[in-house]
């Protein structure tokens, strides 16, 4: 079954041609971080304008690279939700018009289901049920994930999403958008006990997270360092913000994996590219005997790819949408609707 997926819920314009889920013929990729930088954090409007002006010519470039043609495609599957309600509602337009022209149905993805899906295809062997957790610019979640459809939210961010406080503790500190990848590299060398940060715990939801104290003590240490014309070790506040973060992620999905006994760790979005949560989950699974599977890093961030796999899973599930799919802005992975 070849499906051409759309994914379009935040700066990254993208469309994949996927074949049975797991094989990716195509995945083309159109960021707008550079532009984004500019302002230094997404501007809405200007990401849904700049989806509007490339997605026709991406479905087009995916086409020609899978070596397809239009009327080859079976289904078009598209992320509904979550993300910026009017990036996600170009995406959502432009995959109704092609499924409506080609006669072909029109599937609806989550988009935080797509990021989980990340990981069947760079693992072919994966399979549900597994422990999942989800670490993107917006969304912080430890789910048990039955089947490819099935899952349940055990624990999320109360506050803001981990890769928001990456994002926002880099632009404190100067460094361009987005700000995960720059504060990895400053934190390379640096010493991860420099500061003593806060890893907020939350009564009686042992899974829940809370990074927003976090951000906070950053905020006030380089704000603090700048008042008083102090030199700043940058790389030491990079490396022990990356440990605070982990060790806020890691115990929890850990203690979640032991108490549904799960063997499989599955660690998915683009937070999941950060080098000291990756070396810290692998020694965890190490030390307790589990199976890790992270996804290489062109898989971590958005990318159509993801989206036409659990597309996939979605069809085989029955889901359809009519011509009247709307967009959301917020949606729980367990509780689909459209
Ligand atoms: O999954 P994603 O591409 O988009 C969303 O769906 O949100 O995640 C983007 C987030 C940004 O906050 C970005 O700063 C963060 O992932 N990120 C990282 C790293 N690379 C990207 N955070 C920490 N370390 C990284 N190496």
């Amino acid at each position: 079954m070849l499906i051409l997926s759309v994914e379009s819920s935040c700066d990254e314009t993208a469309v994949a041609v996927t074949r049975n889920g797991r094989e990716v013929l195509a995945d083309e990729i159109y960021s707008q971080a550079d532009m984004h930088a500019l302002y230094g954090g997404v501007v809405p409007e200007i990401a849904s304008r700049n989806h509007v002006a490339v997605i026709s010519n991406l479905a087009d470039l995916a086409l020609r690279n899978a070596g397809i043609s239009r009327k080859e495609i079976d289904a078009v599957a598209v992320t509904f939700a979550p993300g910026l309600i009017g990036a996600v509602l170009v995406g959502v337009n432009f995959a109704k018009g092609l499924a409506l022209s080609l006669g072909v149905p029109l599937i609806p993805v989550h988009h935080i289901r797509g990021h989980i899906a990340a990981n069947y295809i760079a693992f072919p062997e994966l399979e549900p049920p597994f422990l999942a957790l989800i670490v993107s610019g917006g969304n912080s979640i430890i789910a048990d994930v039955r089947g490819y459809t099935d899952m349940r939210v055990l624990g999320r961010s109360r506050d803001d999403a981990a890769g928001e406080c990456f994002d926002k503790a880099a632009r404190v500190l100067g460094l361009p958008y987005p700000g995960g990848k720059p504060m990895d590299d400053l934190s390379r060398g640096g010493d991860d006990t420099a500061f003593d940060l806060p890893r907020a715990k939350i009564e009686g939801r042992p899974y829940d997270m809370s990074f927003s104290g976090l951000k906070t003590a950053v905020v006030n240490i380089v704000h603090n360092a700048r008042q008083r014309g102090a030199e700043l070790d940058r790389a030491g506040l990079a490396a022990s913000f990356a440990a605070a973060v982990s060790d806020t992620l890691v115990p929890r999905t850990l203690a979640a994996a032991d108490e549904l006994g799960y063997e499989k760790l599955v660690i998915a979005g683009g937070v999941a590219a950060n080098s000291r949560i990756r070396r810290d989950f692998e020694m965890a699974a190490e030390r307790t005997g589990r199976q890790l599977f992270v996804p290489p890093l062109r898989l971590c961030g958005d990318n159509g790819a993801m989206i036409g796999c659990q597309g996939y899973y979605e069809y085989l599930a029955g889901a359809r949408a009519g011509m009247d799919l709307n967009a959301y802005a917020t949606m729980d992975i367990d509780n689909v609707a459209y």
